[in-house]
């Protein structure tokens, strides 16, 4: 056998609280992640599964009805779905920050409260905010397992460096308003304005420690795992390269790769070259890891991989020994 699935040790590492399926577009990161989900609900977990994609499928996969409010997949009863679309974080975001948003604002400029509106619409913000909202439903405690069907690649790993990013322009907030604060300060008694509840600086300093608490929990490989989802072609090998390189700048290491449509019934000769040309791939894939990450074969069905039936199929594949 060239590669061995993810057995018995594997699973255990992998009952996590935020299991992150990620990869290149169309390679079955959905698939994965449905019947990771599906296994973690049949092993008696409380689970979530989430898709960030803006074109998500999960629907398609289960063949039940998913959409954006947590939802039980019948007849499971803890298998429960979510499709976040921008709108639904935009929305959170602006539950959970507007009001501080607003009293940021308008500690510096009096303005209507419309203008959270305008902020929430500024790019980026719905970036921003996306890890907060799917670490605020793990941190709910609602679910034992969290699986994320994440979008392909590159929006993904943009993600993932945005509590830094977002960090880097708190800093320089924080700057700015030490700067005027004085001088506003001032005014303010000038103008005989009162200071407001909490002083802008003590907000801005909170959203400092949220983003600095996302960041180490995707970082924290006690609770969170990144699982990439590959093909065994020359394009899927690149990705994988990268998507490994930026983790590993993030601080995150990949235990697990799941190669996904290897051919392993040969029966003509366009199947034959066809699995020669993979069976390179996988070599080289698994030359360019280390001995702790462990590879995964999915094989390629002869038929799509949709329904509970075909779900479970994958799910045996990815968390058994034998
Ligand atoms: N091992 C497999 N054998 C046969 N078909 C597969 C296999 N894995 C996935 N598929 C099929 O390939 C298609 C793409 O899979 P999937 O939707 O899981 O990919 P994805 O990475 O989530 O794609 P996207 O980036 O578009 O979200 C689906 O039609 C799925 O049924
Ligand atoms: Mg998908």
């Amino acid at each position: 056998m060239l590669c061995s699935p993810m057995g018995m040790t594997e699973l255990e590492k992998i009952c996590k609280k935020l299991i992150l399926f990620g990869g290149k577009g169309g390679v079955g990161k959905t698939t994965c992640a449905a019947a990771a989900a599906l296994h973690f609900a049949e092993i008696g977990r409380e689970t979530l599964i989430i898709s960030s994609d803006p074109t998500p499928s999960l629907s398609d996969v289960f063949g039940k009805q998913v959409g954006p409010v947590e939802r039980p997949i019948e007849p499971f009863r803890k298998l429960h779905a979510l499709e976040i679309s921008s709108d639904l974080v935009l929305q959170r975001w602006k539950e959970r920050y507007g009001q501080e948003v607003y009293e940021v604002i308008s500690s510096f400029v009096p303005v209507e409260y419309d203008i959270v509106d305008y902020v929430g619409g500024a790019p980026g913000i719905e970036e921003e905010y996306m890890l907060g909202f799917i670490l605020d439903i793990v941190k709910s405690g609602r679910y034992d397992s969290v699986v994320w069907d994440t979008a392909p690649a590159g929006h993904t790993l943009n993600l993932l460096g945005m509590p830094q990013r977002f960090l880097s322009h708190l800093e320089a907030a924080v700057k700015v308003y030490t700067k005027v604060y004085a001088s506003l300060h001032k005014l303010r008694l000038a103008l005989g304005l009162s200071e407001g509840k909490r002083s802008a600086l003590d907000i801005i300093n909170g959203w400092k420690a949220l983003a600095k608490e996302v960041m180490e929990f995707i970082t924290d490989s006690s609770s969170t795992e990144f699982i990439i989802t590959m093909i065994p072609e020359a394009l899927g090998i690149e990705v994988t390269k990268r998507i490994l390189a930026t983790l590993n700048d993030f601080g995150i290491k990949v235990n697990n790769i799941i190669i996904n449509n290897v051919i392993t019934e040969v029966d003509c000769k366009l199947l034959q070259a066809r699995r020669k040309m993979q069976m390179e791939y996988i070599n080289r894939i698994r030359s360019m890891l280390d001995q702790t990450t462990s590879i995964t074969i999915v094989p390629m069905f002869s038929y799509e991989i949709r329904g509970i039936d075909a779900l479970r199929q994958v799910a045996g594949i990815l968390f058994t020994d034998t």
